[in-house]
């Protein structure tokens, strides 16, 4: 089993967890700026993501946890933390271990819970596979959290691969589902940021679908989608999937083919 969850302490400098603080803002000048140290680890999402990701798996195990996205190691550091994992990976696509993640790991004692992974695309699906095999052993997952590159393609790549080895009523989070929505001019203006690729809402869209094509009696691949503004928190149904299972197979649409609409 996994640790007793420790209380949370929301303060004006940051969240507290036991001595450790996080430096938690989705404001992109405030987490370019703060660089993380064991002062304080900059996490990049907003209070209410964070709550939102917590609340997701209050009442459920999660002994077994896949951070995507480590970025300064706010979010590796901070589940590790708050939700006590037996194993938790984290994957990156930047080469350079984070320093200060492995001293938070370090500082711990968690070497043997806390596995970083760097230099690994979300959308390797054969590296992903065989390193998570690697650090939980075939065991299904109880949370994936998928904050990584928010593109469309890369993104659905990952969650073909991942929700599968989630077990029934585990919770798969896709942050930042909403960026082609936001209504900052940097998301906006001349076609937005990412004006050259899709939006990353085409896949709620057929995770939607997915959610729609289950059966009456309740034996789905997802059970359950919750929308927030900030996340999008996907529940394991008891179906079978196959790792990586193909989307597009998943859901009925009439005979048509779905295409990226946005
Ligand atoms: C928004 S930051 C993650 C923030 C972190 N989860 C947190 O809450 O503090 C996004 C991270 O995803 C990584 N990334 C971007 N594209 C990626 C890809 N294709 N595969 C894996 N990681 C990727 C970036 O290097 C960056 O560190």
């Amino acid at each position: 089993m996994s640790g007793a969850r420790p209380p949370l302490s929301w303060e004006p400098d940051g969240l507290h967890i036991e001595g450790t603080r996080f430096l938690v803002s989705d404001n992109a000048e405030e987490y370019l700026a703060n660089e993380s140290s064991l002062d304080g680890i900059v996490v990049a999402k907003s209070r209410e993501m964070v709550e939102d990701l917590l609340a997701s798996v209050a009442d459920g195990r999660t002994d077994r946890i896949v951070d995507v996205g480590i970025y300064k190691g706010g979010s590796t550091a901070l589940l590790a933390a708050a939700l006590r994992p037996l194993r938790l990976t984290a994957f990156d696509v930047a080469p350079e271990p984070v320093e200060v993640l492995e001293d938070f790991v370090a500082a711990h004692d968690w070497a043997e819970v806390v596995h970083s992974h760097y230099g690994v695309d979300q959308a390797d699906l054969p590296a992903l596979l065989a390193l998570i095999e690697k650090d939980h052993g075939g065991e299904p997952l109880d949370l994936v959290v998928d904050d990584a590159s928010h593109f469309y393609r890369e993104t659905r790549a990952t969650f073909s691969a991942l929700f599968p080895l989630l077990r029934p009523g585990g919770v798969y989070v896709i942050e930042d589902w909403a960026w082609a929505h936001y209504s900052e001019p940097l998301w906006q203006e001349h076609g937005g940021w990412f004006h050259d690729r899709p939006a990353l809402t085409n896949l709620i869209v057929e995770v939607l679908m997915m959610l729609g094509s289950g059966s009456k009696n309740g034996a789905n691949g997802v059970a359950k989608v919750t929308a927030q503004r900030g996340s999008v928190q996907v529940v394991r149904g008891p179906a079978p999937l196959s790792s990586p299972m193909r989307i597009e197979e998943q859901y009925r649409n009439r005979g048509l083919p779905f295409r990226p609409l946005m």
